[in-house]
Order: C-alpha cells, then structure tokens, then sequence
C-alpha cells in the first residue's frame, strides 16, 4: 500500500485543523509538514508551536521535513512537540551520522532528504542507517513549482540500491506531484508521496480519493 503524506504548506491556514481532518477521513495516511528557516531555503514557513498545536488535529503519521541549516539543534524540541518521522537534507548537516543518531535516540523514524542536484550516491553509505529517503522532485522552498521529470530516475536508482541490499527504506518524494504525474514516480519505485497544492487546491476529499485512487 503506498502512502499519500498531503503537505499542509499549500492549506488554508484561517481552516488548517479542519483541512487537516478533511486529508485523514479521505485517506491520507501521513501529514507533511514542511519547515524552512529563511537560510536553508528562502523561505520561512513554520515551525515547532504550530506543530504542537496541529497535532491534536489527526492521528496520521506526522512527517516533518527540516529544511534548515544544521538540523541537529532542533532534533529534540520537534521530537517533543508531536514529529513520528523527522526528515532532514544532507546538504544543510556538517555531521549526518550525528543527526541520524540523534533522532534515534528521541524513538523517531529518520529520514534523510537529498536536493534534485544532490546524487544519491552521496547518500549511499546512510541507507541502512535511515528509515526513508526523500528524493525531492523540485527545488525545496516552495510549494507549487513543477515536476523535475530527471529526478525519476534517482528514485529508480535508490529503489534498486535499497532492494539489492534487502534494506526497509522507504522511498519519498516531494514537489510537483499532480493526478496526471504521480504514477510516474511509484513506477520507479517511490513509495511515499507528497502533495501540497494537488490535494489544497479545489475539492480536498475528492483530491485525496483521487490521488490514491491512482497509487494504488
Ligand atoms: C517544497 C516542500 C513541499 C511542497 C510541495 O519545498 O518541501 O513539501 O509543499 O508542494 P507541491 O506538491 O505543491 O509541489
Ligand atoms: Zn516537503
């Protein structure tokens, strides 16, 4: 079964707890939610007291995606504040094997996420330290942005890595998912898919029906 993880930076705030519940009763088994500190990415989101908050709002699976510099100083409070997975990029730590540790030692799924230009090679060696890899599918910054179509065969290629070492990774996948493009992606072997505006833009239910409609 693959898994839909809908990303709430595309929601309407004023509603986000509603929209929030709207995602689990159609199907979404996991909630992304995306953190950026203005220095990683240009952007700057949200971070640890909206988190606690919106995790009273559902029983998914709380996927937080650090998109900041040396993650390893907030490893803890997002542990304490309602994070199950924490997912952090290879690019932004000067240390991965110490972040890794660190979010196993909060009793935290890891994930590690690699930017379009990252090659996976250079992950390689943390495959069987990781619980998920994220292959982001755009720039990370911002929701909205198109499907890099060279970033299929990254995921091909960590499949392949992960099935031939008998590893139990997930493969991730972030940016520019829509109903026209998401089996692409499973095809190659992704198994987590992030969708911000393919699930907030227009009818909630029916694009989260869709969409796994269409993985599965
Ligand atoms: C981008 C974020 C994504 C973003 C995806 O940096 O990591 O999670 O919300 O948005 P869409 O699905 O609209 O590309
Ligand atoms: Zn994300």
């Amino acid at each position: 079964m693959n898994i839909l993880a809908p990303s709430i930076l595309s929601a309407d705030f004023t509603i986000l707890g509603q929209q929030i519940k709207e995602t689990e009763a159609a199907g979404a088994q996991y909630l992304h939610f995306d953190v950026m500190d203005g220095i990683f990415v240009p952007s700057i989101s949200f971070g640890l007291p909206v988190l606690k908050t919106i995790r009273k709002a559902s029983n998914q699976v709380y996927d937080v995606h650090l998109m900041i510099e040396e993650p390893i100083r907030y490893i803890e409070q997002f542990a304490e504040s309602g994070a199950d997975i924490i997912t952090f990029h290879v690019e932004a730590a000067s240390d991965s094997r110490e972040v890794i540790d660190k979010i196993r030692s909060c009793g935290k799924k890891v994930g590690l996420a690699i930017k379009p230009k990252t090659p996976v090679e250079e992950i390689e060696m943390y495959l069987e330290h990781i619980d998920m890899l994220l292959v982001m599918t755009v720039e990370p910054g911002f929701g909205g942005q198109k499907y890099m179509d060279d970033c299929t065969e990254k995921v091909r290629y960590a499949r392949e890595l992960i099935t031939k070492a008998c590893l139990n990774v997930d493969v991730e996948i972030d940016g520019g998912v829509t109903r026209d493009n998401i089996q692409v992606s499973i095809e190659a072997g992704a198994n987590v898919i992030v969708a911000g505006s393919a699930v907030f833009n227009g009818d909630i239910s029916d694009n989260v029906k869709t969409l796994l409609d269409k993985m599965n």
